[in-house]
This record gives structure tokens, C-alpha cells and sequence, in this order.
């Protein structure tokens, strides 16, 4: 088997064929409680001497307490293991998170580091479009203030299945009611900032129509796909989330329709493609290899099996 990833090189930077998504927490260097874990800790080594691209975890504009809350190990119940019919996760963390200034600082001091994390914004609809175009672009002045030139990409998320704009038991935001909002912020941020390598994060339930028109736009990558919601992948099966919204499903039990959704963009676009969800083995990044991934990124595998993880690393 060879891999056959070429990874994506842009001008002003590279994204390596391998990606590390949001297990390393919001600057990419390793993520309380995990931190406590060797095999964790080895990662986030590996991943620095190798140089692989981190994708942080998402930022929103002000601080978000969601669903996990770091020093509440009760909360931490909001991410499961699937057992069957393979190793999974299913989550609905809720983007807990210190609010993109806090961050920015964190992922800057990360960068000095030599850790070659990206962050990744997700613009909160469910304020009005306005207000969620207005905060993306103040962050991305954020980003370039604490930055300077190590901002040379950003991920945007259109893809969370666990956003909520009020407290835990209001209903999810549906992730297919920001299509519109999305193209009207992507184009925003475009006309703001022309050489920023903008990765736009999809899902599932995003049609391919919608990314090919981002393209249009002049997205420069697409990180194809995040967790799919439960009810897609378990349609008779009740959620151990349920209280939640049933949360969003990664690793194993995502992979076919992951698949299936990213051999279908793949002839659909010519950008770039970051093809995650699902690959809990070397035979998984290679099948994404094998349909044209440009990249392939890992999340849920180093959480569930850092063994299999440090393999695919290695591996690629
Ligand atoms: C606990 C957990 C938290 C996540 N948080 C985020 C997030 O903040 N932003 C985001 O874009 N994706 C988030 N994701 C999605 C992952 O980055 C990844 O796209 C998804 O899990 C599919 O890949 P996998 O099957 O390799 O895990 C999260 C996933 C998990 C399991």
C-alpha cells in the first residue's frame, strides 16, 4: 500500500497529508483531561516533530459554555463511546469554549512553539447574519493581531451538529438553515481578505451544490466532513444523548456515509479536500486516498485508540 496523500501547498503555507482535527484542543496542543493520558501525550509530541497541520477546535466569537465544561467530570458524560458495529464517539460538546480572544493569544504562543495549528471559527448564526458576519470578520482581525504572519489560514465551521443557541434542552440549530448565511459570510470575508486560506469545514447534510458554490466564492480548501448527527447514522436507534439533541457520531460507525459523501464531492469540485470522519486505521486514510483526498484528517481514532492513531501517522 502506499498513501499517495500530496497534502496542499499553497503560497503562503502548507497543510500536510495528514491533519490532526480539534482532539488537541483549542491551540492545538493537547486538550484537558486527555493530557493526562501517555499515549495522548505521545501524539501530541509525534504530531509537533512531524510537523503535521492541526486544526484547532472551534472558537466562537465570545465565550461559549455548552455542554462539556472542563471541571465538571459529569458533563464530560456528553461524549460516549460506540461499541458496535464498530469504535466510535458520539458527542454533543456544545462548543465550550474561552471566546476567540483568549484563544488567539493560546494558538500564537502555540505557533511560536513550532506547533503548525490553524484556527477554526465558527460564526454563530443563530445572533442573525449580521452579527455572525460581523463577528467573523472581527476575528479574523483578531487572529491577525495576535498572529502577525503566522495567520495565513483559517478554518471556518458551517458543520457543529451540536449548536444551540440557548441552554441544552433547546433544539439544535439545523445545520442546512445556514446555507444562505454561509455564502453571504464567505463572500463577506473574501471581499475582506483576499489572501487568507480559507478551509471551510462541511456536513454531512450539506448538498454538494452548496460547495460547489463556495468554490465559486474562492474558498481555497474544503475539510470534508464533520461528526454526522446521530439520527442519520441510528435512524432506530435512540441517541445516549438524547437529552442533548442525540449528539453528533465520528469514528467508525461514520465512515461509509463519510465515504460515500466524499467520493461524490470529490467529482463534484476541483478544490482541495481535507476528507475526514471516520478513519480509525491506516485502511481508512488509505480508501480516502484512494478517491482523491488531497488530505486526510483524524480526530475521534486518538481519543479511542492512540495506538491505531500513532499507526496512521506513522503510516502516512
Ligand atoms: C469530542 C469532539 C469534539 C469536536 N469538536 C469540534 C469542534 O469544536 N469544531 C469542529 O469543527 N469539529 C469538531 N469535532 C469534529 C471533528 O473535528 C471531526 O471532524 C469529526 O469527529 C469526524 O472525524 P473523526 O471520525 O476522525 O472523529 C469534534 C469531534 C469530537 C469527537
Amino acid at each position: 500500500m502506499s498513501a499517495n496523500l500530496p497534502g496542499i501547498r499553497f503560497m503562503t503555507g502548507v497543510i500536510s497529508p495528514i491533519t490532526i482535527s480539534t482532539i488537541l484542543g483549542h491551540n492545538g496542543s493537547g486538550a484537558y483531561p486527555m493530557m493526562l493520558s501517555s499515549d495522548y501525550r505521545q501524539i501530541v509530541k509525534e504530531a509537533k516533530k512531524r510537523k503535521l497541520t492541526i486544526l484547532a477546535k472551534s472558537s466562537t466569537y465570545n465565550e461559549k459554555v455548552g455542554n462539556y465544561k472542563t471541571w465538571n467530570p459529569f458533563s464530560w458524560r456528553c461524549i460516549r463511546i460506540i461499541k458496535d458495529p464498530s469504535l466510535g464517539l458520539v458527542n454533543a460538546y456544545g462548543l465550550t469554549n474561552k471566546g476567540v480572544k483568549y484563544h488567539a493569544k493560546k494558538i500564537a504562543k502555540a505557533r511560536q512553539l513550532g506547533v503548525k495549528v490553524i484556527p477554526n471559527f465558527y460564526p454563530e448564526f443563530s445572533k442573525g447574519t449580521e452579527i455572525a458576519i460581523k463577528e467573523t470578520l472581527d476575528a479574523i482581525s483578531i487572529y491577525r493581531l495576535e498572529l502577525g504572519d503566522e495567520f495565513w489560514a483559517l478554518e471556518i465551521s458551517y458543520s457543529c451538529p451540536n449548536d444551540r443557541s440557548n441552554a441544552c434542552l433547546s433544539s439544535p440549530v439545523k445545520i442546512t438553515e445556514n446555507m444562505e448565511q454561509a455564502i453571504r459570510c464567505t463572500k463577506e470575508i473574501r471581499a475582506h481578505d483576499r489572501k487568507l486560506v480559507l478551509i471551510i469545514k462541511i456536513s454531512y447534510e450539506h448538498p454538494i451544490e452548496f460547495i460547489q458554490e463556495l468554490e465559486l466564492i474562492g474558498v481555497d480548501a474544503a475539510h470534508s466532513i464533520n461528526s454526522i448527527r446521530w439520527e442519520i447514522v441510528f435512524p432506530n436507534i435512540p441517541s445516549p444523548l438524547k437529552k442533548y439533541g442525540g449528539g453528533g457520531v465520528s469514528g467508525g460507525p461514520a465512515f461509509l456515509f463519510a465515504f460515500d459523501y466524499n467520493e461524490k464531492l470529490r467529482k463534484a469540485v476541483k478544490l482541495p479536500l481535507i476528507m475526514g470522519c471516520g478513519v480509525m486505521s491506516p485502511f481508512a486514510a488509505q480508501a480516502y486516498a484512494d478517491i482523491g483526498a488531497d488530505s486526510v484528517s483524524i480526530c475521534s481514532v486518538i481519543r479511542i485508540n492512540p495506538s491505531n492513531a500513532l499507526e496512521i501517522i506513522r503510516y502516512l
